[in-house]
């Protein structure tokens, strides 16, 4: 008790502070989501995600072995697909010469042990701007499963080593797992977004890939039929525990800051790793700040991450991976 016990001994000096620092950031810690796009000589900037960009092919070859050489050792892959190619089934999904088929085997061939994860959900495929198939108003489940196992067979054939569903089905997880068994994929992975909340926070993403719902007559308008209110707790353990028994290998709970609370109590009642992803709005929200001088770049963004490590993420999804690898460096 006080006046012998004085925690300010533990903060006197920055080597002490080194000493008992319980958490620390570390370029392993990330995975670094990328977005891919036709064409060649391509990386343009995204307007509500400043100094993050949509890059073509030749363009990710360079990115990813830059990455590398940071130290930074998994990319997560999306793809903008063109309006023409986008149905209501998300069939360009399945196309074995796609750009994701292809980002994939760009990936292994510059840099063969970067650990590809892939975005596994019809959105940037869909007409509607819908992570399912839609009919008379709704998302159909069953019918969406197996749309995605396909896609993730899809893209394990094209190489990936973890698909990463990222709809909010129910069973997604078993009818996917079921299929990569059945053409042999036993070694590869799945990294369940488990929960994935039905966030204002991914604006700047669905700007990013063009794939936010549309406005039409019979389109539901928002995601709030699969992802979940923000306002549940148990639901999120629940579906964590559900995708863990049908076979999820990491689970994920998205966004971050916002959900930390959910981050620490999956943590402590799972016994995967738990991986969080700092979304496209938490990025933007940051950058804008920045940008007016109203707070410090670099200081905030790392309070950021550590917080999202503290609570319990044993990996994080960021757009600022490569800031961070470089402040560490
Ligand atoms: C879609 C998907 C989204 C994100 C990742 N996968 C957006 C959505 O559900 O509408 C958001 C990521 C971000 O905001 O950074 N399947």
């Amino acid at each position: 008790m006080y006046p012998l016990l004085r925690n300010r001994r533990l903060r006197a000096s920055e080597s002490i502070r080194k000493l008992v620092r319980e958490t620390e950031l570390n370029p392993n810690d990330f995975l670094v989501p990328l977005f891919v796009v036709e064409g060649k000589g391509i990386k343009e900037e995204i307007a509500s995600m400043p100094n993050y960009y949509r890059m073509s092919l030749d363009e990710l070859e360079k990115e990813v072995k830059k990455l590398w050489q940071m130290g930074l050792c998994a990319v997560l892959l999306f793809v903008k697909v063109p309006d023409n190619l986008k149905d209501n089934a998300g069939k360009e999904a399945l196309n074995p010469g796609g750009l994701m088929q292809r980002a994939i085997k760009t990936v292994k061939n510059c840099c063969p042990e970067m650990l590809v994860m892939t975005d596994v959900a019809l959105d940037p495929y869909s007409s509607f701007g819908h992570d399912g198939i839609v009919a008379d108003g709704k998302i159909l489940n069953d019918e969406t499963n197996e749309a995605l196992a396909e896609m993730s067979v899809s893209h394990a054939t094209a190489g990936a080593d973890f698909v990463a569903p990222s709809d909010m089905m129910d069973g997604r997880i078993l009818t996917i797992r079921e299929a990569l068994e059945n053409e042999g994929f036993t070694d590869t992975g799945i990294m369940s977004y488990s929960a994935k909340y039905a966030s204002a926070f991914y604006g700047p993403f669905r700007d990013a890939l063009d794939s936010a719902p549309v406005d039409l007559k019979n389109v539901p308008k928002d995601k709030k039929t699969y992802q979940m209110d923000p306002a549940n707790r148990f639901e999120a353990i629940k579906e964590a525990q559900m995708d863990i028994d049908e076979g999820a290998d990491i689970v994920m709970i998205k966004p971050g800051l916002a959900y930390l609370d959910i981050v620490r109590e999956i943590r402590n009642e799972v016994d995967v790793p738990v991986a969080v992803y700092q979304v496209s709005g938490e990025y933007a929200m940051l950058k804008a700040a920045a940008e007016k001088g109203w707070l410090d770049h670099d200081t905030v963004m790392l309070e950021q991450l550590l917080a999202i490590k503290r609570a319990g993420a044993d990996i994080i999804a960021s757009y600022f991976a490569k800031d961070v690898a470089k402040l560490l460096s």
